[in-house]
């Protein structure tokens, strides 16, 4: 059930002696926003946010975060309590549907998963002529997009019909492509989906099985892999879900907007940040040098380095997602009786990093993919397929937030303005006189 915004008092702004008024909206936890959509009727101005950081591109029942408080809520419930308490699959259900499975409920959701676990056998064929070693999320955003042809039944108004099939089909695909994507990158044959087994195991043995060996899977393995597609199921309008909301608003299909998602997730400053983490503890790893040499560096002005898997556009709080995947992720190699050098540098460059008035001043805590990586590689999963990993976790997110914008009456094509700032005119020149 949509619980509306509420009108909350109005702002006056005067722009050339022209009074106007604006009514100012309230969520359902205080916040409240500016609705400028009369602005440019009544003023000729547009606003100028770069990087919509100020800017509300709608209203959500999904996902609340308080970067302030540190508190993420997915539909009204906590995320430690999801992270700990649940399944994805039930998390995926909360986000999508709207409300927590019965038993009932979630015994149906499973078996349409398992039913919708193959793809169809033609596209094998895509994969077989990518290039030794493509990268992952290449293979996947590209695999995504082609479910439209192999399936086209499933347009907007189909997804409105008969959600639970399209649902679970697009969770279930994902998972599939993701695992032979990654067959695909190794050159070992590709392992088919297995009704006996949970999403997470499924997931796991087809990555990791093969003809020649059987893959035993371990429930503390399976556990934490659980844990961290919860922690990355929703996180309300970041990048990735702006670029679906976007698609989608063009009246483009699921797979395509999910597709150009993926794309998005894909960039270091977002999702690929996870490979990004390992990379640069790696290289800190193998040069030998000290973390205070790093942090001097993500400092510098005149270096491009950050410290990645640090900061966020929300959080000036230590993340709560990143707070249970450092925790998950020690209790799994302390599990698994591994000991990762990269952990301990992490962790060195974390107390390091929140002990620098630096970080301190602008708020830069570890964000969830500071430690996420380092529980993926002692799981065996190689660093290309983290951000891999992020997209199976967020697609819950995704496709909720796209179904609730293709249901909002209030959502339009989106369709910002600029300033432009080129040249205001000049005379053509014909190409035999320039
Ligand atoms: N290391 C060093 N300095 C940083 C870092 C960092 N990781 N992050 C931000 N800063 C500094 C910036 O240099 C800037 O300093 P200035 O004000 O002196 O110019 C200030 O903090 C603000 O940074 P912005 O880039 O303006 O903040 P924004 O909200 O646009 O950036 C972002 C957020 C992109 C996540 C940034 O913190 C970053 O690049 N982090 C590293 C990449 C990363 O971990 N991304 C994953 C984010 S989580 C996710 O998407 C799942």
């Amino acid at each position: 059930m949509r619980t509306n915004k509420k009108e909350a008092g109005a702002a006056d702004f005067t722009f050339e002696g022209k009074r106007v008024s604006f009514p100012v909206y309230e969520g359902s936890r205080g916040e409240r926003a500016l609705d400028i959509s009369a602005l440019r009727r009544e003023t000729g101005l547009v606003t100028y946010d770069p990087g919509l950081v100020n800017t509300g591109i709608c209203s959500s029942d999904i996902t609340f975060v308080d970067g302030e408080k540190g508190l993420v809520l997915h539909r009204g419930c906590n995320i430690e309590d999801l992270a700990e308490q649940c399944m994805f699959l039930e998390v995926a259900y909360l986000l999508i549907m709207g409300k927590l499975p019965t038993l009932d409920e979630q015994s149906k959701f499973s078996s349409l998963m398992n039913e919708h676990s193959l793809i169809h056998e033609d596209m094998q064929h895509f994969f077989r002529n990518y290039p030794e070693h493509a990268h992952p999320m290449a293979v996947l955003s590209a695999m995504v997009v082609s479910l439209s042809s192999f399936y086209p039944e499933m347009d907007t108004e189909s997804v409105t019909e008969r959600i639970d099939n399209t649902v679970a089909r697009l969770l279930s695909k994902v998972r599939t492509l993701a695992a032979f994507s990654y067959k695909k990158f190794i050159g070992e044959p590709f392992v088919y989906p297995s009704y006996k087994l949970r999403y997470c195991e499924n997931f796991l043995n087809m990555m990791f099985s093969s003809p020649v060996h059987d893959y035993i899977i371990d429930p503390v393995v399976e556990k934490a892999l659980n844990l961290f597609l919860i922690l990355h199921a929703d996180h309300e309008q970041n990048c990735s879900t702006t670029v679906v909301r976007t698609v989608g608003s063009s009246g483009a299909n699921l797979y395509a907007s999910i597709s150009a998602g993926i794309c998005a997730l894909w960039g270091p400053l977002h999702g690929g940040a996870n490979q990004a983490v390992i990379e640069m503890l790696d290289t800190i790893h193998e040069s030998g040098d000290s973390v205070a040499k790093v942090i001097q560096a993500a400092k510098s002005k005149d270096s491009k380095i950050r410290l990645m898997g640090f900061g966020h556009r929300i959080y000036k709080a230590y993340d709560p997602r990143a707070r249970i995947a450092k925790k998950a992720c020690k209790s799994l190699l302390e599990h698994l009786r591994l000991s990762d050098p990269l952990l301990d540098i992490a962790v060195e460059l974390e107390e390091a990093a929140l002990r620098d008035p630096y970080f301190q001043e602008k708020n830069l805590y570890p964000n969830v993919d500071f430690y996420t990586g380092i529980a993926y590689r002692a799981m065996g999963i190689p660093s290309n397929m983290f951000t891999v990993i992020f997209a199976i976790g967020r697609l819950p997110g995704w496709i909720a937030q796209w179904l609730e914008n293709s249901r909002d009456a209030e959502q339009k094509l989106m369709r910002p303005r600029q300033i432009y700032t080129g040249i205001a005119q000049q005379v053509f020149v014909n190409t035999k006189d320039r």
